[in-house]
């Protein structure tokens, strides 16, 4: 039996960069995922005969809400849902079997690298038929249906048994539980070279951060490339991710940055987070920027076998070092410049414009799924030692010796007062055209703007996406507010100085980056707006 319940809208369901994110207190109000997820189905066309795939990344409500999605995605007409043991999917995971299954699109369940439990944060996010993130016209209209809403349905009956393999049905629906992991690792497989990874005799560690990928990461690391048992640490997916935030920085995953510098350190490190789309990046005794990292692997990857044949195009989000786009030039490609957030690089992929795509935010990805990909950068980074036979460290400075290096830090200001953020940002949105010119200690602006980028494959234009001030020989500040935050704002401020090939390649960030750090204070203002003189977490 279908159930039809009638509601009244949320103000408050606005999709951010990544999907709606919330208190988890603020999911459980009557009605309120129901709404959401109403809302995406009334938009998105042609439900009937089709699948839609389901999952999530463990944390607390996956499996309630799961649960709610199957039973209203019957009520939809979807002929078929095709849903992670568990409820698990990795955001990955999800996106390769969106696109493997010809579904219509998938709910992936996530809050990402934000905490979990009943008083953490809980998400849902619509993906497309192309594996990635709803353009901004779908989440503009998914947005628009949750303020004119009246009412749900639902198909009535016992919850889905998630942990069982096979199929049952609800409503005439086929719900479909499927391994989560089989498919993915596959994929994986088909990319890089297991047997030169396996054969390199690398020591290696992984954190899972109790979040989603310990069950990826034991299958692909530990079995399928015989890395030892315990290779995988905190490796069983948590409700509530053990307590900590699944963030692979060096805030939240300063057990692995600690263990890399040690003497006990093996070859590689790498962490993921709650979701499995991002990843940490430590070599023995070196610490790789994820705009770095970016740049390493578009220059390296021709030696995995799915790259062999070379890159399209390389896609970096604004606020990520130019550091990719120096690989681009030198490899004669096209370099592109995004806004933030894994859903502006979806047309350039499936345009064939751009191969690998990355953000400073701990993202790199390629053309084999639609959503940055933590395990298979990890992949990519094994399969580039084991094919050159140097250490992470040779290979940074081997990549600053011929491209120089564009040294890089992001400050997060978190918990701001909202008005306070605004105010900040509507500040230096005015001084814009008096910043040419200006001089902070020995910087001088020579360019400042509100970034906008027109799509080249719709031209469509996304403005607004961050107020850039380039200075004279390279060097710059982005400034921007967070979209994914849920309690208060979250001022990013993102700290860029370029040094050539002949300068200095080896020197401590915090040093390099002074007088920018300098500069940013002079320019916005953080300390008047915001009562803050210090940044919460420093990337
Ligand atoms: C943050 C990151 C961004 C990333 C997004 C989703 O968004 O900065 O690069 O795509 O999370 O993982 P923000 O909070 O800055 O809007
Ligand atoms: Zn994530």
């Amino acid at each position: 039996m279908i159930r039809t319940v009638p509601t009244q809208p949320f103000s408050d369901q606005k999709p951010g960069t990544s999907g709606l994110r919330k208190k988890v207190k603020v999911f459980q109000q009557p009605n309120y995922a129901e709404n959401f997820i109403q809302s995406v189905f009334d938009v998105v066309e042609g439900k009937e005969g089709s699948t839609l795939v389901i999952g999530g990344d463990g944390r607390y409500l996956n499996r309630t809400v799961i649960q709610t999605a199957i039973r209203m995605a019957a009520a939809a007409g979807f002929a078929r849902v095709v849903v992670g043991q568990g409820g698990i999917l990795s955001t990955p995971a999800a996106s390769h079997l969106i696109r493997r299954r010809g579904a219509l699109g998938g709910l992936v369940l996530s809050a990402s690298h934000n905490p979990g439990g009943p008083d953490e944060d809980f998400g849902i996010k619509y993906n497309v038929a192309n594996g990635g993130p709803a353009p901004e016209k779908v989440t503009e209209a998914i947005h628009a249906r949750t303020l004119s809403i009246t009412e749900w349905h639902a198909a009535s009956g016992p919850d889905v048994d998630l942990d069982t393999l096979g199929e049952v049905t609800v409503e005439g629906m086929t719900v479909e539980i499927v391994d989560p992991v089989a498919d993915y690792a596959a994929l994986m497989e088909s990319l890089f070279d297991f047997d030169a990874i396996r054969a390199a005799g690398l020591t290696i560690a992984f954190d899972a951060m109790s979040a989603v990928t310990g069950p990826y990461a034991t299958e692909i690391l530990e079995r399928r490339l015989g890395f030892a048992p315990g290779t995988v640490r905190n490796g069983v997916p948590l409700e509530d991710f053990g307590g900590h935030h699944p963030d692979p920085n060096l805030v939240h995953a300063r057990d692995l940055y600690d263990l890399m510098m040690s003497a006990d350190a093996p070859d590689f490190g790498a962490a993921s987070d709650g979701d499995g789309d991002r990843n940490l990046i430590i070599g023995r005794g070196r610490f790789v920027t994820p705009s770095d990292s970016l740049a390493m692997l578009a220059a390296n990857a021709h030696l995995a076998p799915g790259y062999a044949a070379g890159l399209n195009g390389i896609a970096r989000s604004m606020p990520t070092s130019a550091a990719a786009d120096r690989v681009a030039a030198a490899l004669g490609i096209p370099a592109f410049e995004t806004p933030t957030g894994w859903k502006f690089f979806g047309n350039l992929l499936d345009a064939g414009m751009a191969t690998i795509c990355g953000e400073e935010s701990a993202g790199t990805g390629s053309d084999h799924v639609r959503e940055k990909d933590g395990l298979w950068a990890v992949l990519l980074w094994l399969n580039m030692l084991a094919a050159t036979g140097k250490s992470v460290d040779e290979i940074a400075r081997d990549h600053w010796a011929r491209f120089g290096r564009n040294y890089y830090a992001r400050h997060d200001y978190e918990g701001v007062d909202s008005a306070a953020a605004d105010a900040l940002m509507a500040a230096l949105r005015a001084d814009l055209p008096v910043l040419p010119g200006r001089r902070y200690g020995p910087l001088t602006v020579a360019a400042a703007d509100d970034f906008a980028y027109r799509d080249p494959t719709d031209d469509s234009v996304s403005a607004n996406q961050g107020v850039r001030v380039l200075f004279d020989g390279g060097s710059r500040v982005v400034f921007r507010l967070s979209g994914t935050g849920t309690s208060g704002a979250t001022l990013r401020v993102y700290l860029e100085r370029y040094e050539p090939a002949d300068g200095y390649l080896d020197t401590d960030t915090g040093t390099m980056l002074a007088d920018i750090v300098a500069a940013a204070e002079e320019i916005a203002g953080i300390a008047r707006h915001t009562g803050r003189t210090r940044p919460d977490v420093v990337t």
